[in-house]
């Protein structure tokens, strides 16, 4: 795994992130809302940063991709997405990759008529958009690789990680050994 962003690059990212949102809305009330699961660790982090009237919210979104790092057929779960209609919502997640992700939540959002819609993202690969959207706000540009830690993952792994790296190929099939499963504890949760 190579590192690609450290906490402190990725604590002064989140910074310039929060400092433009908070300039853009000028202190006018806000609804935040998260992709699960992958923007967790950013909204965490960017909430704490803004200073107007802010509510949070979650929404989850799945494209399918399992081990794999080619995105499948989307599905958006909205049972957690709170009352925007008429409000400004900023949509927040990890990483722009083809942009179907963004897009697609987007699209279901304006059905909800909110009064503005924009979204941050942290990062952002080169080479890969798909669609004719852009984030309104992107912490950082990234090469065209796949990237764990900060809340990103890879079959559900690594999301724990404080910085973001990139995996190697031959890491990308071999995460079935990721946890320590030699090491026995006689008090440590089942391996
Ligand atoms: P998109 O729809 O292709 O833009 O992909 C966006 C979603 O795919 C993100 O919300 C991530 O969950 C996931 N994803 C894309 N690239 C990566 C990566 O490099 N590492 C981890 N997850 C990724
Ligand atoms: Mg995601």
């Amino acid at each position: 795994m190579k590192q690609l962003l450290s906490e402190q690059q990725l604590r002064e990212g989140v910074r310039r992130l929060a400092d433009e949102i908070n300039t853009y809305y000028q202190r006018r009330p806000l609804v935040i809302v998260g992709v699960l699961t992958g923007s967790v660790v950013l909204l965490a982090d960017l909430i704490r940063l803004l200073d107007m009237p802010l509510e949070v919210g979650l929404v989850q979104a799945n494209s399918y991709r399992g081990a794999a790092t080619t995105p499948g057929p989307l599905s958006i779960n909205l049972n957690l997405l709170p009352q925007i209609e008429g409000r400004n919502v900023l949509v927040v997640d990890d990483i722009f990759d083809t942009g179907h992700t963004l897009s697609g939540l987007i699209e279901q959002f304006a059905a909800h008529r909110p009064e503005l819609l924009r979204s941050a993202v942290l990062l952002r690969k080169a080479g890969r958009v798909q669609v004719s959207l852009q984030p309104d706000h992107v912490g950082f540009e990234i090469p065209n690789e796949f990237v764990v830690g900060y809340g990103l993952d890879y079959a559900n792994l690594y999301r724990n990680l404080p910085y973001v790296a990139a995996l190697e190929p031959g890491e990308m099939t071999a995460v079935t050994d990721a946890s320590p499963r030699g090491a026995s504890s006689a008090e440590g949760p089942p391996s």
